[in-house]
């Protein structure tokens, strides 16, 4: 069955028109998975990390292109209100092995402020392993006020808001297979 790009679509009170089509982002993550193969080639079974809900998608176009032995398991933080007067609180779960020693590759479907992956970092940190870097299909680095370099973007853009490929609107939109952007109003 075809699959049919829309230029524009509706979620909820907005619109979006289309940003980076499929093709597009196959050829992004092409290469860096090109690139995570040739890095990992002499490292011993890498364990890759993919952060849910967003990061399904990626995760499983990433993996199809990786042929070096390794493993893929899938997180959740979980975010709530705090009690603190520092406001939500996240907290890690679904992390299965042990990962000391593990050669971590994070898979994320987005770094904005990069809040989600400094609290991933420290919490990964605390399990010892042998490295962590950052693989993910969207950077915003305008928008980034974290210091971990992020290796892998597929696609760095600009800061707006992006809907799409894994990425929700309200929980909605995540299984379109092209990337938009909110569009003037
Ligand atoms: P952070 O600001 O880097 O911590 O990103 C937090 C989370 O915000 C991401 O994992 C996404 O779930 C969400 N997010 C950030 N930017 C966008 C966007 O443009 N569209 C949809 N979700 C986004
Ligand atoms: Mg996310």
């Amino acid at each position: 069955m075809a699959y049919n790009s829309r230029p524009v679509v509706k979620v909820k009170d907005k619109t979006f028109k289309i940003f980076k089509p499929y093709e597009e982002i196959a050829a992004a993550i092409d290469a860096v998975a090109e690139r995570i193969e040739a890095d990992y080639a002499d490292k011993e079974c890498p364990l890759f990390l993919g952060v849910l809900n967003g990061s399904f998608m990626f995760a499983a176009e990433l993996m199809q292109r990786v042929s070096l032995e390794s493993e893929i398991q899938f997180v959740k933080l979980a975010s709530y209100s705090g009690t603190s007067s520092t406001g939500s609180v996240s907290n890690l779960i679904g992390l299965k092995n042990d990962i000391k020693g593990r050669h971590v590759v994070i898979v994320e479907d987005i770094v904005d402020t990069g809040g989600s992956i400094d609290h991933l970092m420290k919490t990964l940190a605390e399990h010892e392993p042998a490295s962590v870097e950052v693989a993910t299909l969207l950077f915003k680095p305008a928008s980034y006020t974290k210091h971990y370099n992020i290796k892998y973007p597929a696609m760095e853009i600009p800061n707006d808001f992006i809907l799409g490929f894994g990425l929700d609107y309200d929980e909605l939109g995540r299984n379109l297979r092209d990337i938009y952007i909110l569009a003037d109003e």
